[in-house]
């Protein structure tokens, strides 16, 4: 069996993670950790200044994190230096973050990164990037939808779609929504949308004269991050110390 904790345990990844832990025959739920003390699925989550303690009293073999950036980039240190394997699927990083959890994972343990554990979405980033290739004259457009309570902007899935543009098409300009008169230089337009329970919506349009073509990918329900989550959970056991992505996980080559 291999024992999970999840920080974030009362969150809406959480609470989908800790079910589908607690339904699968080889993954064992031993704790959580969240802001407030409480239970999920019959385990005690612990109050997040008693994760350290958690950890040594529950050895577990995988963290979870689906919290914030801040409180991950200090889990995933707390967790590398008990020599506890992590899946993070937190985002909202700065590049600082960013390198201090590189830090303090590599020589200590494996660790599974993704701003977006669906299959799809995975799929969807191989196909922007040869899309992209084909495309470079284009002008593009990226669009994100997420629910109410999403706090980052844009979303980790979005940033990633620009850091693929960036070195397929080279690195252009920015614009964060538009306003007013202007005229469309070489940037990339990014537009995002927040309201209701919209579980992640993404776009991106490449259009010239006369033509567009659209990618987009929707997801439907927190389970398909979930399951990712459990993939990459079940392959970062036994794997050496590192940063791995989820295509790693499901051997999909950056070409
Ligand atoms: N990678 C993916 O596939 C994927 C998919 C969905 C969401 N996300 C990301 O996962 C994160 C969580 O999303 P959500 O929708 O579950 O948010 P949420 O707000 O519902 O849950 C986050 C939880 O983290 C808790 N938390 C905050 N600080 C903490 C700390 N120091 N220790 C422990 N817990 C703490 C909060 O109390 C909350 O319960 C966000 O960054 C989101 O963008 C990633």
């Amino acid at each position: 069996m291999i024992k999970v904790v999840v920080c974030g345990a009362s969150g809406r990844m959480g609470q989908t993670i800790g079910r589908m832990v607690k339904e699968s025959s080889d993954l064992e739920l031993v704790g959580g950790v969240d802001l407030k003390p409480g239970t999920f699925y019959g385990i005690d989550i612990v109050a997040s200044q008693k994760i350290e303690t958690l950890l040594k009293s529950k050895k577990p073999d995988v963290l979870i994190d689906f919290t914030i950036a801040q409180a991950a980039t200090e889990n995933v240190k707390i967790a590398a230096r008990n020599k506890v394997a992590l899946v993070v699927g937190t985002t909202g990083f700065t590049p600082e973050q960013r390198a201090d959890m590189t830090k303090a994972i590599e020589g200590n343990v494996p660790a599974v990164i993704s701003s977006n554990f669906s299959v799809g979405v995975n799929i969807f980033w191989q196909l922007v990037r040869e899309s992209a290739k084909l495309l470079k004259d284009y002008d593009v457009e990226v669009i994100e939808a997420h629910h109410r309570n999403k706090k980052d902007a844009p979303s980790g899935t979005a940033k990633t779609i620009l850091t693929i543009l960036d070195e397929e098409i080279g690195a252009r300009k920015k614009l964060y929504g538009r306003e007013g008169m202007m005229e469309r230089g070489n940037e990339i337009g990014i537009h995002v949308i927040r309201g209701g329970d919209i579980v992640g919506d993404h776009k991106i349009m490449f259009s010239k004269n006369f033509e567009t073509i659209e990618l987009s990918h929707r997801a439907y329900d927190r389970s398909v991050f979930a399951s990712g989550a459990l993939r990459a959970t079940r392959w970062v056991i036994g794997k050496k110390p590192g940063v791995y992505g989820m295509n790693d996980v499901l051997n999909l080559v950056k070409k």
